[in-house]
């Protein structure tokens, strides 16, 4: 696919915002008990509450909710009730989930596209699952991982137009399903590729469908068919890597002692999780670099001192620069902007009353954003993860857009890589800068992402 097409495909795919109804929670009580206090909140519109995208994804919105009512409130969304979360105490208590109070919610969501993917496994399975994954991201692995990443980065910067416009979200997008293809699907993939990549979108923009029924032309069809092709894909290559083993992600997965249900299900999980968080996260750090061409020098200058030595993982964790921008792009447009749970008993948050069966939304991004952890929160300054300010030390909640407890993002470090290689290629093949007043316009029927596409001049170096 190229930039063009790609292009195309997410403006048309933002039009279906998704909206599911869930069945009703039982009330929040007027009158909690043990001396707790009653959750404060507001509906919002009348019938509409808060639009579900707000709620999921606007950090104005939740900041606003956090202002008015504090670290925990409710509020609907078209039919939904939602407990919001946030600040230090409660975000705690809900991550690190200490009596198993919350499971995983995604289901409603992610079913029927990412079953059993990790993040939909609770508990004790969840547990022994992340164990057996554990072993495709040992520093080992990375290091494999690193080598495609910077190989394929390096390689596909050289095909984008240099000197003229483009629109540089779609263009980073295609370039973290190309480093995904290549490291869970591992090359080789010939004419099959274009359709495995097209199934890997479908799949990923099926959980948007606004009708969960399998309509002809409709996103929730395109979707199941798209992850029919992924199932049948991976089902051939785990039977040929269980006869002939190779030095790739998949044959990790299977000596890892997973049955060949739980690869294919892990395997279409990863590639989605893999992709649309790093597009999104480029992205911002492409915007920052454009604003800030002081800090874009300052990085290109670390990559070009190694000249025309090819980049490892040693090589990649030397690059402090880019490593200060991606964590201050992560901190400033979170990706995951909500991580989702579900109260599975009556139970507390920060000293509120939570009863059983309610969503709750854990706002990252107003963490992110709260000048008790941040000095000038809405300023971009990758310096204040550096020592001796570290400002991300000033709680362990203050900087989670990989999440935090059991379902911590299991690929932060391959995450990390693709993100840190993918800069690393631009800024030493171009430089680029974006008007002062060049604001990024965000659009988040699901993960942040630029609607105008992020228009770029990449010059050449
Ligand atoms: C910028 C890049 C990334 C960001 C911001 C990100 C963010 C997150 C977040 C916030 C969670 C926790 C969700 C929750 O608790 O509800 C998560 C979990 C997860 N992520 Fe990532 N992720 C990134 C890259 C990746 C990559 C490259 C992979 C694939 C290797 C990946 C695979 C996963 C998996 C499998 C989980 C579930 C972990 C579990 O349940 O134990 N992520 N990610």
């Amino acid at each position: 696919m190229n930039i063009r097409t790609m292009s195309r495909r997410i403006v048309d795919g933002a039009r279906d915002v998704s909206l599911r109804v869930p069945p009703r929670p039982r009330p929040l009580t007027a009158s909690p008990p043990n001396g707790l206090k009653a959750v404060p909140g507001e509906r919002g519109l009348p019938l509409a509450g808060h639009l579900l995208g707000g709620l999921l994804d606007a950090p104005a919105l939740q900041m606003q909710l956090y202002r008015r009512h504090g670290a925990v409130s409710w509020t609907h969304a078209f039919g939904m009730r939602a407990i919001m979360v946030a600040g230090a105490e409660a975000t705690h208590a809900v991550m690190l989930n200490k009596d198993q109070s919350f499971a995983n919610d995604l289901g409603r969501f992610f079913e029927p596209f990412f079953h059993r993917g990790l993040l939909l496994l609770d508990f004790d399975e969840h547990f022994a699952h992340r164990r057996l994954m554990n072993v495709a991201f040992t520093r080992a692995r990375l290091a494999r991982y690193t080598e495609i990443v910077t190989t394929v980065s390096a390689d596909e910067v050289t095909k984008w137009p240099a000197g003229e416009q483009v629109l540089a979200y779609p263009a980073v997008k295609q370039l973290s399903l190309d480093l995904i293809a290549e490291i869970f699907m591992t090359g080789s993939l010939g004419a099959e590729r274009t359709r495995l990549l097209d199934a890997m979108l479908d799949c990923t923009d099926g959980r948007l469908a606004a009708i969960r029924l399998p309509m002809p032309g409709g996103k929730y069809r395109a979707g199941v068919r798209g992850r029919q092709a992924l199932q049948q894909y991976y089902r051939n290559a785990i039977a040929e890597r269980r006869s002939r083993p190779r030095d790739d992600f998949l044959s990790t997965m299977i000596s890892a002692g997973f049955d060949d249900d739980d690869i294919v299900n892990h395997m279409i999980f990863l590639i989605m999780a893999g992709h649309d968080t790093t597009a999104t996260t480029a992205a911002t750090a492409v915007y920052h670099l454009g604003k800030n061409p002081e800090w874009q020098q300052r990085a290109r200058e670390e990559s070009l001192a190694r000249g025309d030595a090819a980049l490892d993982l040693v090589g990649l964790e030397k690059l402090t620069t880019l490593d200060l921008v991606v964590k201050e792009a992560l901190r400033l447009t979170a990706p995951v902007p909500s991580l989702m749970r579900k109260s599975v008993k009556d139970t507390e948050i920060a000293g509120f009353f939570i009863p059983k069966d309610h969503l709750i939304m854990v706002c990252d991004g107003v963490n992110h954003h709260l000048e008790e952890f941040w000095t000038d929160p809405a300023i971009f300054d990758p310096s204040r993860f550096a020592a001796p300010r570290r400002e991300d030390n000033s709680h362990r909640m203050a900087w989670i857009p990989f999440g935090a407890g059991v379902h911590k993002c299991i690929g932060i470090n391959l995450g990390t890589i693709q993100l840190v290689g993918m800069l690393d290629a631009l800024v030493r093949r171009f430089s680029w800068t974006l008007p002062q007043d060049y604001e990024i316009p965000w659009g988040q029927p699901s993960l942040p992402y630029p609607v105008d596409g992020l228009p770029v001049t990449f010059r050449p170096m």
